[in-house]
């Protein structure tokens, strides 16, 4: 599959401050990439760079075959992008915005009417399709940002952020608008700072962090990074907590973790299920008492901690190259 998103070595500086730190990405035709990433990571700016809208320092990006810096007028027809803050015209309505987008993309008039009615229908916002933007909800203006980077139905889509400021209905909604264009073939470039939307969404996560990615793979593969599964358990009373580690020692697949104040008992394992239901076989034959028992798998939480966090320096640093982490190499951190 060829990539519909290169980029090699971007790197963009706003004086002192390094925004973009040498950043790669690659994302195959038809397959969906999250960039996830704290607050100032570099997301927003790897998108612009992206869709033209900011010409980095350094660096090279080709999308759908055109190169971005040479070709940008060329490209600019090609793609779809919704920013992290909706741009919509307060004064048209939502269906004159919509249409007017269709315009711009030489859709033709009876054409760009019939999208814009088509879009603000899946996006719930037919009901308010006549009233001028200007008295939307946030929600609305967001809704009506993304309808409008669809108008053209791009084959590059591009969305910064596209589900923060929506409502939890809406959210799910705009999940089902983006599997249908991936199926129907459309290469998506997403930023977020929701785990579940990237583990929902997409089929490789690129973590950034300082303008750099510092660790891509899918979201089991991320997962790897943090370690396996682990029990959990709270004790009914403090003075259990020894008798639990000890009942658990055998089947521990590494260190105990016990944190007294909340009873808690972290035990890593490595069979999942099997071992959680061989660690209540333990305890009952202990006597241990138990208020609450569970398997946690890591989250891409965990992950997004891990890597962006402390631990993650270790990880990361006198490693200039991101980690690609592929289900044949080593996992166990
Ligand atoms: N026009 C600008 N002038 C100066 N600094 C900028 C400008 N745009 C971005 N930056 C800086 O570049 C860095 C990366 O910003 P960017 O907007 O790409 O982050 P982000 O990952 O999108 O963050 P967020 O999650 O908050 O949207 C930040 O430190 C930001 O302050
Ligand atoms: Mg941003």
């Amino acid at each position: 599959m060829p990539d519909a998103i290169v980029a090699e070595g971007l790197v963009k500086r706003y004086g002192q401050l390094v925004a973009l730190d040498g950043l790669d990405l690659a994302v195959p035709e038809g397959t969906v990439t999250a960039l996830l990433g704290p607050n100032g990571a570099g997301k927003t700016t790897t998108v612009r760079v992206l869709t033209t809208l900011l010409i980095p320092d350094e660096g090279s990006a080709t999308v759908a075959g055109i190169d971005v810096l040479r070709d940008p007028q060329a490209l600019r027809s090609r793609i779809g992008a919704s920013g992290q803050y909706a741009a919509v015209d307060e004064y048209l309505t939502g269906f004159e915005n919509l249409e007017m987008v269709g315009r711009l993309y030489h859709l033709g008039t009876q054409r760009s009417k019939e999208r814009a009615r088509e879009l603000l229908d899946r996006f719930r916002l037919s009901d308010a399709a006549d009233r001028p933007v200007k008295g939307y909800s946030g929600g609305m203006r967001r809704r009506l940002d993304l309808a409008g980077a669809l108008v053209a139905n791009p084959p590059v889509l591009f969305l910064d952020e596209p589900t923060t400021g929506l409502d939890p209905r809406a959210r799910l909604d705009l999940w089902d608008v983006i599997e249908e264009l991936v199926a129907g073939g459309t290469t998506l470039l997403l930023t977020t700072q929701y785990m579940d939307e990237a583990d929902r969404l997409a089929d490789s996560i690129a973590v950034i962090d300082h303008g750099k990615v510092i660790a891509r793979g899918t979201a089991d593969e991320l997962k790897a990074i943090v370690g396996g599964d682990r029990i959990e358990l709270t004790v009914a009373t403090a003075d259990q907590l020894g008798p639990a580690q000890q009942a658990l020692a055998g089947l521990a697949d590494g260190e105990i973790h016990l944190e007294p104040g909340l009873r808690r008992v972290t035990v890593p394992v490595a069979n999942g299920s099997q071992d959680l239901v061989t660690a209540i076989g333990l305890l009952s034959e202990q006597k241990v008492q138990i208020n609450d028992v569970a398997l946690r798998r890591p989250s891409l939480d965990d992950v997004f901690l891990t890597l962006t966090g402390h631990e993650a320096e270790e990880l990361v640093n006198g490693d200039a190259e991101a980690q690609t982490v592929g289900a044949t190499e080593g996992q166990k951190r």
